[in-house]
């Protein structure tokens, strides 16, 4: 359990954060709501003292005995402002404490994560963008917003990202602090999800990959300053906020969609689950159902898009990662199977599931050893998928991926 504080600005995105609230909450956290004045607009005190069953206030008047400005930033394990409004970035950015967030603000030596959301010609006012730039040298976190629909009918950056992902952050950094912004100026390409090979127009062979930790992996360097694309098969997610998304359907799209992309970027993060195999034939139209015998599909082998990568780079650039489930059998143990695999592939750095030793399809959470191809390696232990994914980012940066 950790001691979380919720800072609420006075944006139109408010109300998103209740939804925030209560996942921090089912993550076991002791959440205190501290909304800006502003922020009462939106959604009044009652309604974050009942969901957090803690005392709300937005001043520095309120239980002063208990000295609350001063209390609040020094006891936190983790500060969130969600919304943080471009009012909010320029008082934390020049050291106000006017109001109780600006107090916490100032005395939290906590890491402190701000998720911006206002509209785009705010966003992207010089003076934003300058309090940004001097939040981030000083180590607070601050989360590009999302692009789409804004207050109004118009849209583009400036959207509150969804409170899933806040919360994942959230998770992360208590667990690992403030990720560096080691990314800026990189450019990476991700693949996530399970592959499709199609049998007929409405049956495939698939696999039970959801595409979540590959999603984490690409918000993690978003957040981390690189530019980011991501190759997505079949993933029911929302796509993350400022990241490019490729939809494919099956291996051969993946490949194509990697190969066409892998040649202008610094990283590559292969993550999905890609077919080994495809049917041989593919029906135009839906296989009936007849007598006579059952069925037989004849398989053929698909490309390895990884190895194909590794064996057409002309240099050192892009860097490969590359991902294995693994299990062991009377031959090996999975580690040694995952390191005969990894040679094989010719990748830098090989992330490896060993399967049921926590590792579980559709969940949040995830465990793996990392593998470098100059013999380190480092395991990173049962936790949330943002939590692998900064783990794979930090290994990146080890073997000369980073800055
Ligand atoms: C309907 C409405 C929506 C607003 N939405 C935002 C917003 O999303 N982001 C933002 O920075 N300011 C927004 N504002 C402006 C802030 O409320 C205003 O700058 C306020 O002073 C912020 O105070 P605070 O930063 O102390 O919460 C909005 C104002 C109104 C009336």
């Amino acid at each position: 359990m950790a001691r979380v504080v919720l800072g609420v600005a006075g944006g139109i995105a408010a109300y998103k954060s209740c939804e925030l609230l209560r996942r921090l909450i089912g993550d076991g956290h002791e959440v205190r709501v501290v909304p800006t004045r502003a922020a009462l607009e939106f959604v009044g005190a009652a309604t974050w003292a009942a969901l957090s069953g803690q005392p709300v206030a937005h001043a520095v008047w309120s239980d002063v005995h208990e000295v609350p400005h001063v209390r609040l930033g020094q006891e936190a394990d983790l500060v969130l402002v969600a919304p943080a409004t471009a009012d909010v970035l320029a008082r934390a950015a020049h050291g106000l404490a006017d109001d109780l967030l600006g107090n916490v603000l100032l005395t939290a030596r906590c890491p402190v994560v701000l998720a911006p959301a206002m509209h785009t010609e705010m966003w992207q006012h010089p003076a934003t963008v300058a309090n940004v730039a001097t939040l981030r040298s000083r180590g607070v976190m601050v989360i590009d917003p999302a692009h789409g629909r804004l207050t109004g009918a118009d849209s583009g950056p400036g959207r509150l990202p969804e409170a899933a992902e806040l919360a994942a952050v959230a998770e992360s950094v208590l667990a690992g602090g403030v990720p560096p912004r080691d990314l800026v100026g990189r450019r990476v390409l991700v693949s996530a999800g399970g592959t499709r090979e199609m049998l007929d127009p409405v049956r495939f062979l698939g696999n039970r990959s959801s595409g979540k930790q590959g999603y984490a992996i690409a918000a993690a360097a978003r957040d981390r300053g690189a530019q980011v694309t991501l190759v997505a098969a079949n993933c029911a997610l929302p796509d993350p906020a400022g990241v490019e998304v490729v939809p494919v359907l099956d291996a051969a799209a993946l490949q194509a969609a990697i190969n066409a992309r892998a040649g202008q970027v610094d990283v590559v993060v292969m993550a999905a689950a890609v077919a080994d195999y495809r049917p041989a034939v593919y029906s135009d139209v839906k296989v009936k159902k007849v007598g006579g015998g059952l069925p037989v599909v004849e398989l053929v082998e698909n490309p390895d898009v990884l190895a194909g990568l590794a064996a057409s780079r002309r240099g050192p650039a892009p860097l490969l990662v590359g991902f294995a489930a693994e299990t062991g059998d009377s031959d090996a143990d999975p580690l040694t199977h995952a390191w005969r695999k990894f040679a094989a592939k010719g990748c830098d750095l090989m992330v490896v599931n060993v399967v049921g030793d926590g590792v579980a399809f559709e969940v949040d959470t995830n465990a793996a050893r990392i593998l470098a191809v100059d013999g380190r390696q480092w395991d990173v232990p049962h936790g949330s998928k943002r939590r692998l994914a900064e783990a794979v980012w930090d290994a990146v940066g080890a073997v000369g991926g980073g800055d």
